[in-house]
């Protein structure tokens, strides 16, 4: 990897299907400034060897292991996406009937699939067990009672998990952590036992698993321990009741880089756990895992034009034309993102913040890097094929990026870029 130095960062650590090749960065085979002329900016360009070698990282770990990896698609949910990770064997987990409908419409195996979520519908809950959903997590008593009778109306069962909140801190931002007892997930482990007793006892349900899920951008593996031991003990109070339990769901939250993170691997993660189980004498156990983050991450980028320089008394700004409706993760949560031109200059370097055209202060993207840049550059930022496009908003009227695939030298543009016809389908003024 021979990255020059005047961008960002030294290397692209973490990215080794984005690199560069006589000075241009590239997606694979393809370079990624003639990509930007020939379809536009703001464009997600996705690598489909990196989405192939992120779920590849999770199958070599588990072996011949009793493990089901069902993406957690809310991360990124192009079909081309999902599609990509049906062919190779994943399942999904779904938190929409939306979701639902995508899954379906790649082919991918509603037997693989588990429901998230804290309010199911009635609609989706339908939709869900006609496709033959292999899980429900239910998230209250509440929900149970739903789920009961909308499978009982059916004259179906519905097979269900709860998801218990085990009260862990998984050290993360607190907008992605979920295991907290101040957060809206999950049942607490202390009223699990009777809410398991509740689902035993309604008609149209079957009680086949535990699940839970901790946060997200872990980085850390041991709270992921320390749910697993409290999700143990449940598993062996319900059984000296007679619920048998024969699948565990950890969720997803394994944490990529963005920047120096060393995030767990899926190998520590799941040693960690079978040594747990076989050490409990659950073995027989099969465990899920709702990964998000870790499988598309690292394989997408957003690229993005410079528009303006401009420099300001306090600070310079590189005024760009992705914002962010494009990429909300920097202004929502203060993330970091790695930025890289695309055709690194050699020139003088100035700290910029990264900016783009939409009317908040909060629209940032990058803040204080050293760049080399003019009008007209094409930067990259990393690590956006997770929770980017997904989260991206039509705020100030502007059309949503498009979504491109790299396979080798070729590309596909997965999604077209919206018009501003799409724009204000839909909508009517008064007669
Ligand atoms: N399972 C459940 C029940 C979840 O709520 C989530 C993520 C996942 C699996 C996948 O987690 P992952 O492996 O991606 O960490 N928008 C935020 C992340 C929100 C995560 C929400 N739940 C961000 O951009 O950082």
């Amino acid at each position: 990897m021979n990255a020059p130095a005047s961008t960002t960062r030294p290397e692209l650590a973490g990215h080794p299907h984005f690199h560069y090749r006589d000075g241009v960065l590239h997606a694979e085979g393809v370079a990624l400034d003639k990509l930007a002329a020939e379809l536009g900016t703001p464009l997600y360009v996705y690598s489909r060897a990196a989405l192939a070698a992120a779920l590849g990282s999770y199958r070599d770990a588990i072996g011949d292991r009793p493990v089901l990896v069902c993406f957690g698609m809310k991360a990124n949910s192009n079909l081309a996406v999902l599609k990509e990770f049906a062919r190779l064997g994943a399942g999904f987990d779904i938190v929409s009937g939306g979701e639902l409908q995508r899954v379906l419409a790649v082919g991918g195996d509603p037997s693989r699939v588990v429901f998230s979520g804290v309010g199911k519908q009635a609609w989706e809950m339908r939709a869900a067990i006609e496709a033959g959903v292999m899980c429900f997590n239910v998230e209250s008593q509440a929900e149970l009672r739903r789920l009961s009778q909308v499978a009982h109306e059916m004259g179906q069962t519905a097979r269900v998990s709860l998801r218990v909140n085990p009260d862990v801190d998984a050290q993360t931002h607190p907008y992605i952590s979920t295991g907290l007892k101040e957060n809206k997930f999950g049942i607490a482990i202390e009223s699990a036992l009777d809410a398991y007793r509740l689902a035993a006892s309604l008609p149209g349900l079957e009680v086949v698993g535990v699940d839970c899920h901790i946060g997200s951008q872990l980085t850390d593996i041991s709270p992921y321990f320390d749910a697993l031991e409290k999700l143990l003990d449940l598993i062996s109070q319900l059984a000296e009741e007679g619920i048998t339990i024969s699948h565990l769901d950890l969720g997803g939250g394994l944490g990529i880089r963005y920047t120096d993170e060393i995030p767990p691997s899926p190998k520590a993660l799941l040693d960690g756990v079978f040594a747990r189980l076989q050490a409990r004498g659950l073995g027989h156990l099969h465990l899920v895992l709702e990964p998000g983050r870790s499988l598309v991450g690292n394989a997408g980028l957003l690229l993005t034009t410079v528009q303006y320089l401009k420099h300001a008394e306090a600070r310079n700004f590189a005024i760009v034309d992705a914002a962010m409706n494009d990429l909300l993760r920097p202004s929502l949560y203060e993330a970091y993102h790695g930025l890289r031109a695309v055709r690194p200059r050699q020139g003088d370097e100035q700290e910029y913040d990264v900016v783009g055209p939409v009317c908040e202060s909060g629209d940032w993207l990058a803040r204080q890097r050293r760049l080399s840049v003019q009008e007209g550059d094409v930067l990259a930022l990393e690590s956006a094929g997770a929770y980017g496009m997904v989260m991206a908003s039509n705020y100030n009227s502007r059309g949503r990026p498009a979504e491109v695939m790299v396979d080798g030298d070729k590309y596909y543009v997965v999604r077209q870029r919206e018009t501003l016809a799409d724009l204000i389908r839909g909508e009517s003024t008064l007669p």
